[in-house]
């Protein structure tokens, strides 16, 4: 019989790759992935610990499996796994705060899994302890050789440029558990898009912390640094201009969506790229934190409010069609009313097509940590009030210019599709009727729209 393996994935996509990488392996040592984590030999969960919400969630699933293996003789001698970026993070902390987990695996052990799972499975907690294999920093980035077996739908798949991150944003942990940037190689990326695409994969997701510096931490070795606000030259190396230019000329019938981009690494020749590229989705998921200069100062953002208004003009009006999705952070360290303010009356006039706002969450290890003018709790739930009333506002007259459009869509599962402005679990859905063939392209036309949502004909 062989070993099952139960797994729950958290986090980011970036984390569903290593999970998928980690089954890829499992299945490559006879090894088989069940469903029913109840008859798992060993359970991996792959953790997250962004923000406090995610590191809550990750060792309340942690301890939720400890509990039901206690209670259940059935699974009295299952192991407990925990990999990903909780184990990552917190790596010397953890196995005294979590004895009852049997192994924990760090993010640069994820190609190690089945003898780590082996390992496990042959030791005694009671007698041994847990077995602890994370090693200090990240270095691993994966290649298109590299075993993986895909959760995704058989139509959508994301794939990981780079690796890490050389921002120093005062609000984020990622660099310190993700490690520096890596990008791999363009051929790598595009023979791994190939097979996707080989697979039926419709839709392709480029993600890594920052797509945009794609190719950037080699051109370094070139003498070529890159400057970060003046855009960049990519004939001497390779940037995500040229690899969207690659990927956009490979045969089929596929959208590639860029994921991750940070402002301060967009250029003219990164929108005349998309512009010219059919391929490429028009959208763009660009984080930009917040508008005020005061506020992207304390944040160490590498950009203003004047470069990043100058940036979403120069895109509105180089990529036609387009639709913006950002991020903002409410109630930073030291965000004053006037900050605030700003940035209320910024999203009331450049109404994104996506927007979604997050309040500011104290990470220890971060230099915001040591901040001492923390906003007031009730003041941050007033202002993330305001904020969010505002882009539901937006969202609704986004939906209503939508009326009567033709889209092409793919369709996601029964009555569910997605069109070029909708990028998988972040964005609203398109109601369609329930006889178009999941996983397949559909016309439809908007008829109405209900919240962040829109409802669509059939035109097939
Ligand atoms: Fe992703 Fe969470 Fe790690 S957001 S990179 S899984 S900390």
């Amino acid at each position: 019989m062989p070993t099952q393996i139960g797994l729950i994935s958290l986090g980011c996509a970036k984390n569903l790759i290593d999970s998928e990488i980690m089954l890829g392996h499992l299945q490559d040592e006879g090894m088989t992935l069940i469903p029913d984590a109840e008859l798992a030999d060993a359970l991996i969960i792959n953790t997250c610990s962004f923000i406090d919400v995610a590191k809550d969630e990750s060792v309340g699933t942690i301890i939720e499996a400890v509990n039901a293996r206690q209670e259940d003789p059935a699974r009295e001698k299952q192991k407990i796994i925990v990999a990903g970026c909780l184990s990552q993070r917190f790596q010397k902390d953890l196995p005294g705060l979590l004895p009852e987990v049997d192994a924990f695996i760090g993010l640069d052990q994820i190609t190690d899994v089945a003898s780590i799972v082996r390992e496990t499975l042959g030791r005694n907690l009671e007698g041994d302890g847990s077995l602890d294999t994370v090693t200090a920093k990240s270095r691993y980035i994966p290649d298109y050789t590299t075993p993986r077996f895909r959760l995704t739908p058989q139509h959508m798949a994301y794939l990981k440029i780079a690796e890490g991150c050389n921002h120093t944003c005062s609000f984020c942990i990622i660099p310190k558990i993700r490690g520096q940037h890596r990008s791999r190689t363009q051929e790598s990326i595009v023979r791994e898009a190939k097979g996707l695409i080989a697979q039926g994969v419709k839709e392709i997701n480029l993600i890594s912390q920052d797509t945009t510096y794609f190719g950037m931490d080699k051109w370094q070795g070139l003498g070529n640094r890159p400057n970060p606000t003046s855009g960049v030259n990519s004939e001497k190396g390779e940037s995500l201009a040229s690899l969207l230019r690659e990927l956009n000329a490979l045969e089929g019938d596929f959208w590639i969506r860029l994921l991750y981009t940070h402002p301060a690494h967009w250029s003219d020749e990164l929108i005349e790229t998309i512009a010219e590229c059919p391929k490429v989705a028009r959208y763009v998921d660009i984080p930009l934190q917040h508008i005020s200069d005061h506020m992207l100062k304390e944040m160490n953002r590498k950009t203003d409010g004047k470069y990043i208004r100058d940036l979403l003009q120069r895109m509105r009006d180089g990529i036609p069609d387009l639709s913006i999705r950002t991020t903002f952070i409410t109630s930073f360290p030291g965000e004053t009313q006037e900050d605030h303010d700003e940035l209320l009356e910024f999203i009331k006039e450049f109404k994104f097509e996506r927007c979604g706002i997050f309040q500011y969450s104290k990470e220890e290890g971060t230099r915001a940590y040591k901040k001492e003018d923390h906003v007031h709790h009730a003041t941050k739930k007033k202002r993330h009030r305001e904020l969010s009333s505002v882009i539901d506002k937006v969202a609704i007259e986004v939906n209503e210019s939508q009326l009567g459009k033709k889209l092409r869509v793919l369709v996601e599962e029964e009555g569910i599709a997605r069109s070029m402005w909708d990028a998988p679990d972040i964005d609203g859905r398109i109601f369609v009727p329930i006889d178009l063939p999941v996983g397949e392209w559909a016309d439809v036309m908007v008829t109405d729209h209900r919240g962040y949502d829109l409802i669509a004909k059939s035109l097939d």
